[in-house]
């Protein structure tokens, strides 16, 4: 049987260290509440005596989770020790974990003690932490820069005097996998008390190598990894949970390991973190970034509709996701192609699939990602060229914080003017709308409406969408324009004309 791998989540604590992340209770909750659903091991909630917010989200935390340990940060301080005590009460588990730098640098200049000193601190505060707690961690902080044989010797004390685990942390992002795993090993095997305790280790991201240099301390015996929902924390983060995580799922094939999560709950975990924290995911992060199951080049494209496991060495469902996405630009080829318009119920003969894919392409060398409204409009226009029955003539909005937006709205038919106005309770384009439902005399329903910027800049070409519904016939329409009104406008009469030739009523209607 594999070896169970601790993961300690931090995401509420060293997580929320990222700058501007911090998080109030509420939030805190609504994370620890997710973090437990994703069945961590540990909630790391935050470190009680650093501010009264931080003490009662802890405190808060600590009552509502069942099933994880809930640990709370201390200094070797006994005011700090006090506080995490004194926040953890009403958890089920709790944990205090105490911290103490050895590495020669944060002695001399940082603490300005000496080794024997530091020793001695750790000692008393890991006693001191026990008297509230059985489970108590100690890390020595910044320990990959600390001499071995001192990491040594503070580890057989703290566990000496009662810590159940000894966190090993990278603190600066300094190491390297090889280099790291070696000082694990070290203190597993070459240890009085190496099989004592639980050895965690705690990376930081400075170099990109957090989750390589947590699976190498795992492969050489850590039991415990120290990790965050999107890798986010002090400067450049944290060891990334769903990456180390879905690593160890992925590669069981040479990672003898296994973890307790529930990784159909990492994508909702990174959102609602990604929400609560303001910390945006890069789209090429690994697992849980937008573009991580998006396929864009034709070769891939089509790799994958043959077979899934050509171009993905996970399954998307397995971090909570509904499916792989194929994106349509300009890299795609006809197979993603004639498929998109399969799903979106087009049944196309093969001619007209090669000429909607010439229009696809050339839409595509204009817009980088098309989506199903872009191809469903293609579609229309391409099946069915229709002649513009109305036309936009003028179109002037009064619209204000104040004011209720009225539109009036000129339109031409033939050679025929149409001119009328009328007042929107849902803003100019709902104003605009109702102008024009009155001069066509169709009263149409909105079904779907969508802005995008097509060009960039403060003069960029908006394109709107619309779906629209009439008497039981939809279609689709779309208008740009630099003016988002006049875009909205546009698409809207286009999609009245296209319903006037659907229903063959074109020069019939007003
Ligand atoms: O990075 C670090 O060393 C820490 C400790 C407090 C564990 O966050
Ligand atoms: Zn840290």
């Amino acid at each position: 049987m594999s070896e169970r791998i601790v993961i300690f989540d931090t995401t509420l604590r060293d997580g929320e260290q990222s700058p501007g992340a911090s998080m109030d209770t509420r939030a805190k909750m609504e994370v620890a509440r997710q973090l437990e659903k994703l069945a961590v091991d540990v909630i790391e909630a935050g470190f009680p005596v650093s501010s009264p917010g931080d003490f009662e989200a802890v405190k808060a935390v600590a009552g509502t989770v069942k099933e994880p340990t809930v640990a709370g940060l201390a200094r070797c301080v006994r005011g700090d020790i006090d506080a995490a005590a004194g926040a953890l009460e009403d958890a089920k588990k709790p944990r205090i974990h105490v911290f103490l730098a050895t590495s020669k640098i944060h002695m001399k200049y940082k603490l300005k003690k000496a080794e024997e000193e530091i020793l001695k601190l750790a000692v008393d505060s890991v006693k001191y932490a026990k008297k509230f707690v059985d489970d108590v961690e100690f890390s020595p902080e910044d320990a990959s820069r600390t001499d071995l044989d001192f990491l040594a010797a503070v580890f057989d004390a703290v566990v000496d005097a009662g810590a159940t685990t000894v966190n090993i942390p990278d603190t600066v992002g300094y190491a390297t996998p090889e280099e790291f795993g070696r000082i694990i090993k070290h203190l597993r095997e070459k240890t009085k008390n190496g099989s004592k305790a639980i050895i965690s280790v705690h990376c930081h991201n400075d170099l990109g190598l957090a989750v390589a240099n947590s699976l190498a301390a795992v492969v050489n015996g850590a039991q415990q990894v120290e990790c965050t929902v999107n890798g986010i924390g002090e400067r450049a983060g944290n060891c990334s949970l769903e990456e180390v995580v879905m690593a160890i799922r992925t590669r069981k094939d040479i990672l003898d390991f296994r973890t307790g999560i529930n990784t159909r709950e990492i994508i909702k975990a990174s959102r609602l973190v990604s929400k609560m924290t303001g910390i945006i995911v890069q789209p090429n992060k690994a697992i849980v970034g937008r573009n991580a199951f998006a396929h864009e080049a034709g070769i891939h494209q089509d790799g994958i509709l043959k077979e899934r496991t050509t171009y993905e060495i996970m399954k998307p469902a397995d971090v909570g996701l509904t499916g792989s996405k194929l994106v349509l630009g300009k890299h795609s080829g006809r197979h993603a192609f004639s498929e998109r318009l399969r799903k979106l119920g087009y049944t196309p003969g093969r001619e007209e699939v090669d000429e909607a894919f010439a229009a696809f392409k050339s839409l595509a060398d204009k817009k980088k990602e098309i989506y199903d409204e872009d191809i469903r409009a293609l579609m229309e226009e391409q099946l069915l060229p229709i002649p513009s029955t109305y036309q936009l003539e003028y179109i002037q909005i009064s619209t204000g914080t104040t004011t209720i937006p009225t539109a009036t709205v000129r339109l031409k038919k033939e050679d025929e003017v149409f001119q009328d106005a009328s007042c929107g309770g849902d803003g100019p384009v709902d104003a605009a709308y109702k102008t024009i439902d009155r001069i066509t005399k169709m009263k149409c329903r909105l079904l779907q409406y969508s802005l995008r910027a097509v060009t960039s800049g403060k003069d960029a070409m908006g394109e709107v969408t619309v779906r629209v519904r009439h008497r039981g016939t939809e279609v689709t329409g779309r208008g740009t324009s630099t003016d988002v009104i006049e875009a909205s406008a546009k698409a809207y009469i286009n999609a009245i004309n296209r319903l006037l030739f659907v229903k063959g009523k074109a020069g019939s209607a007003t």
